[in-house]
């Protein structure tokens, strides 16, 4: 089903099961343990094996020499897969570094060598006796100090230079400019990445945690030089994605390059200490915004440019993103340079490009706001635009920012915040509100489905979209619900197995709207053929209470598929409409915070969303959604920080002990609100996405809240306690 014109009135409409809070349908199998994950399809395939990763000891350099037989002849030992013995192997399109490394090494715990052994503790033990020397060459792990060779990255993102922005800045009454940092940040997501590998002959099925199938069924089939036919990709169940596992790691390939050289099943789970440097993290990134408004607060000139680095070939974080779209101001300088490190990989995580941009950007809004004497809620609000702001043709399909920010600031008691910093003190804490705006593109990709209907009136969605916690499976089960009027105990969603149509994948929050368009296409096909059944047109026929009526004639569904399953299979495709409407999902965050007056220590207080993000189809998962981004942005503003050895280039604290994310006792009361709204520019569902939107611009909101609180300014996250110490105002 090809998507070209906006959507009219449709079955979803109706709103019988979509738009109801509903409950994960595989949430009892995941409470009681019967949810297989990676590591634990104990029973698929017999006499597995155990492989465990060694990583590259330096950052960058070659392997001199390794010696294995220690570890070979160590207690249970099978094989051991190195760069040496595995043959030649292909490189993927979505990992920038080789997933087995050597002799040359490109970043530090890169894979070296897989030890496989009849148990765990013994691949484990023997791992420890592999012997590798090194040849070390001198790397450049700094961003600060590489950003004069740093290059654009054209066809990421060519600079957009609008208007006359230094003639324009430079004659603005009110200015700021201003420098922002935003650390190198890990996902740590709590299920490692983890496979197992079976081989049949020359075909490999890979068990494994993985966000988008599609891709990982192409990237594993270059890696090993095998037809991707050959592949079947296995992921029903993910323990948290947050963009680690858009693509394969080391995992897969080790294990499918184990199994092979072992000749039996294979199982490779990444250790958690591994994992920080051997994969993929969000880039560290330095950021000037400099704004020039008027002195009514229109803005008249914005720049926002931005540096971050990654490995020869590698990509930029595109955190200047957001300014290219978000408010309104004729002359306008977006850019983002692109240094070349030698520190581990660096790829997309949780909203990549906005979530570090808005928490620049957001923070330099409050300061203008400031500056203006304008309240930053106003100020937002005189700089909003209905329309793309360098193609006034190009109007926004949807855009209620000012209701967000309006709701938020009535419901949260925005009225009670002293515009003037560092004045209200509950006892030994000085308190403070920050606001600041969710911003997240949503995204359009081609998604396909497969629905059966069968002879006791069950339906069936098989699709490779992936459920990574987000709740894809009980979207589509009430997607399906909805079109073909069943109830939801009739609908069996199956995912995450490559065998199934080529679904949109879960990234980029567009898993949500597109693939469940994809299952709705799916359905209009099978709404015709069973309405053929019944000798009817499908336009006629109402699917209601498991039967399909039309003209005063009924059926139940089971009767249609009688004489033997009817099989719909379809996909939506997207067509020009994204270009003739700029799509985005917005928000407004509201945060309260405690600083200790002594110790500078953070508190958060309260927190709020509101969005408005298209169609809310399931609120219950979707409320999920962003207060898991909200916790995250809490992280990101308070906490989280991979901290990089400069001399010798790896992230220091790569672990959970040392890579600090907020546990239940950071987190205090949050609230979401979601703005009733349906855009019939995005899909037939009219939905968007909002599990990235939710971490947009929340760290932002805490450092305004922190600023409020103290009259400290913290431009370099995370925002802790060191920062602050020497600036608090005297206690009283
Ligand atoms: Mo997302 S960072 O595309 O999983």
């Amino acid at each position: 089903m090809k998507f070209d014109t906006p959507a009219t009135t449709n079955p979803i409409d109706q709103g019988k099961v979509i738009g109801h809070p509903t409950s994960r349908i595989e949430g009892p199998l995941k409470t009681t343990g019967q949810a297989p994950y990676a590591y634990e399809h104990h029973n698929v395939a017999p006499n597995q094996a155990y492989g465990v990763v060694v990583g590259s000891a330096i950052a960058k350099g070659r392997i001199a020499s390794m010696n294995l037989e220690a570890a070979q002849s160590a207690p249970g030992v099978i094989a051991i897969v190195t760069a040496a013995n595995a043959g030649k192997l292909g490189q993927g399109k979505y990992n920038t570094a080789k997933l087995l490394g050597g002799p040359e090494i490109q970043h530090y715990h890169q894979a070296v060598a897989l030890v496989i052994a009849d148990t765990f503790e013994q691949a484990r033990a023997a791992a420890e006796r592999v012997d590798v020397t090194y040849t070390s060459t001198d790397g450049t792990f700094d961003l600060a100090n590489s950003r004069e060779s740093a290059v654009e990255a054209k066809e990421q993102m060519a600079d957009t230079l609008h208007g006359d922005f230094e003639t324009a800045f430079a004659a603005a009454p009110v200015q700021l400019d201003a420098t922002y940092t935003t650390p190198d940040q890990a996902h740590a997501m709590m299920e490692p990445m983890a496979s197992m590998a079976a081989w049949n002959g020359d075909r490999l099925t890979l068990w494994t945690s993985n966000q988008m199938i599609d891709w990982s069924v192409t990237d594993l089939a270059t890696t090993l030089g095998i037809p991707k036919k050959n592949v079947r990709l296995i992921s029903p169940y993910i323990g948290g994605g947050f963009g680690g596992k858009l693509f394969i790691r080391a995992d897969a390939v080790l294990a499918a390059l184990g199994a092979r050289m072992a000749g039996r099943p294979v199982k490779v789970a990444l250790a958690r200490p591994l994992i920080f440097n051997n994969c993929t993290h969000r880039p560290a990134t330095i950021q000037r915004i400099r704004i020039g408004a008027a002195s009514d607060g229109k803005i008249t000139a914005m720049a926002h440019e931005g540096w971050s680095g990654d490995l020869p070939g590698g990509k930029v974080e595109l955190a200047a993103q957001p300014s290219k779209l978000l408010y309104a101001g004729e002359n306008r300088r977006v850019t983002m340079r692109l240094s070349t490190l030698d520190l581990p990989e660096g790829n997309a995580m949780r909203a990549p490009g906005e979530t570090p941009g808005m928490m620049a950007l957001e923070i330099a809004m409050d300061e203008m706001a400031e500056k203006l004497k304008l309240d930053p809620i106003e100020f937002r609000i005189i700089n909003d635009t209905q329309v793309d702001p360098v193609k006034p043709d190009r109007p926004f399909s949807q855009r209620h920012l000012i209701e967000c920010l309006r709701t938020g600031a009535d419901r949260f008691g925005w009225n009670q915040r002293h515009a003037q910093p560092a004045t209200q003190r509950d006892g030994r804490w000085l308190i403070g509100m920050g606001v600041a705006v969710a911003f997240r593109n949503n995204l359009l990709v081609k998604s396909g489905a497969r629905v059966r209907l069968n002879d006791q009136g069950i339906v069936t969605v098989e699709t490779d979209m992936t459920d990574i916690g987000t709740g894809s499976y009980t979207i589509i089960a009430q997607t399906a619900a909805e079109m073909l009027g069943v109830s939801l105990d009739n609908v069996v969603v199956r995912l995450g197995d490559s065998s199934f149509p080529v679904s949109a994948g879960s990234g980029g929050q567009f898993g949500g709207n597109c693939s469940t368009a994809g299952v709705y296409a799916a359905c209009v096909k099978l709404r015709e053929a069973v309405a053929q059944r019944l000798g009817v047109n499908a336009d006629e026929a109402e699917f209601v209470g498991g039967e399909v009526r039309a003209g005063g004639k009924s059926m139940p569904l089971r009767n249609a598929a009688q004489s033997g399953e009817i099989v719909a299979e379809d996909s939506i495709e997207f067509g020009e409409l994204s270009k003739k409407y700029q799509q985005s999902t917005f928000g407004a965050h509201f945060v309260e915070v405690a600083v200790d007056s002594a110790t500078g220590e953070t508190r958060v207080r309260r927190m709020l969303s509101v969005c408005a993000a298209g169609r809310i189809l399931n609120p219950t998962s979707a409320r999920s959604q962003v207060i898991g981004a909200m916790t995250m942005g809490v992280g990101a503003a308070l906490m989280e920080d991979l901290v990089v050895d400069k001399r010798l280039g790896f992230f220091v604290n790569h672990d959970l002990a040392g890579y600090e994310v907020p546990v239940h006792a950071d987190i205090p009361h949050q609230e979401v609100i979601f703005l009733d709204e349906t855009d019939p520019v995005s899909s037939p569902m009219k939905a968007k996405g909002v599990g990235e939107l939710g971490i947009c611009g929340v760290s932002a909101a805490i450092a305004n809240a922190v600023y409020n609180a103290t009259g400290i300014r913290v431009r370099e996250y995370p925002i802790t306690l060191d920062k602050m110490l020497d600036q608090l105002p005297p206690m009283i």
